[in-house]
């Protein structure tokens, strides 16, 4: 039984998944006046939204079938493919939060046509508390057929920010781990700066504000290195060529030797500009590194 949706003008999202993540996107979709119809394995979790207004399925099926925009926001690909057996995606819009891989992307939205739905991929820029919070600068990367994008845009863009990633189905999540990686990193290199001070004198709050201000003035280097990377010319605009970073890398080494600090997570990238450089590309900015990575190239 659903709410009379005649009431509200706005489309009727469908909800599977009230982890974390979903029961926070099922609450921003309530208070924002939409019908919500939400489904979730251990039924007890949709208790709570029941009373803010939300329909609760039964079944996935029966969830499915109350809806054209079927959102899924589940633990992985794998429970995706597990929840919606058995449910009859004819005509549906499936729009797929749950992190994957571009590849299962790739694979799902042909699964998905198969079964008679269009979809799209989306990549969660957030966390729990950004949901429904649009000054916390969450946003979903989305990818798949364009017209179902902005057919869905605006209900979508209830919760967190939208940002279209391209056609291809694994674009969202692409955009979304190259991100991920990139704060892969510089958790890596936190931890390492973090390490090698630790037990001095400064206090390490005091450090973490340097580390804070630091990391956002070289994060601009960006820029630069997207030019670099679409001229295919690496020497292009160089501040810091390839030779003194290396130079300057070195005492990086030494100095977490001297302090008594593994230099496991930092040696990959230092060998890599050393081996770049013993290529011969002393005048080049760092990011001709990448040469070394893209295999093929
Ligand atoms: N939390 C974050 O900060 C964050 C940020 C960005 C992206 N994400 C991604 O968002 C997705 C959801 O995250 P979350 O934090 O909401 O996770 P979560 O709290 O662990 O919730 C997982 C959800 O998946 C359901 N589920 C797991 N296996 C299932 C199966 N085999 N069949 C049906 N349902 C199944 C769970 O149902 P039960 O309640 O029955 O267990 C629950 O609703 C994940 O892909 C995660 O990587 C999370």
């Amino acid at each position: 039984m659903t709410h009379d949706t005649a009431q509200s003008t706005k489309p009727r999202v469908v909800l599977l998944g009230l982890g974390a993540m979903g029961t926070a996107l099922a609450r921003t979709w309530l208070a924002a006046g939409y019908p919500v119809t939400v489904w979730n394995r251990t039924a007890a979790k949709a208790e709570p939204l029941r009373g803010l207004g939300a329909d609760v399925a039964v079944t996935a099926a029966e969830a499915v079938a109350a809806g054209r925009l079927v959102v899924t926001c589940l633990f992985d690909d794998a429970s995706l493919e597990e929840a919606l057996d058995g449910a009859d995606l004819h005509g549906r819009d499936l729009v797929d939060l749950t992190t994957g891989t571009p590849g299962q992307a790739d694979t799902r939205a042909v699964w998905a046509e198969k079964r008679g739905a269009r979809f799209l991929s989306g990549g969660m820029m957030a966390i729990p508390p950004m949901i429904g919070v649009p000054d916390a600068g969450g946003y979903v990367f989305y990818s798949g057929p364009r017209e179902v994008f902005d057919q869905h845009a605006s209900t979508l863009a209830a919760p967190l920010g939208v940002r279209f990633a391209g056609t291809r189905p694994g674009a969202a999540a692409l955009y979304d781990i190259a991100l991920l990686s990139a704060m892969h990193g510089m958790l890596a290199g936190i931890t390492h700066a973090f390490a090698l001070v630790r037990g001095e004198e400064m206090p390490t709050k005091e450090f973490a504000g340097l580390l804070t201000s630091w990391l956002t003035a070289m994060a601009s280097a960006t820029d630069l290195m997207a030019e670099q990377i679409d001229s295919g010319d690496y020497s292009r605009g160089v501040v810091s060529n390839l030779a003194m970073q290396v130079a300057g890398n070195r005492a990086l080494a030494v100095t977490a030797e001297e302090q008594g600090v593994d230099f496991r997570l930092l040696a990959p990238y230092s060998e890599l500009l050393e081996e770049r450089l013993a290529q011969g590309f002393a005048e080049e900015d760092g990011t001709g590194a990448l040469e070394l990575l893209v295999k093929g190239s």
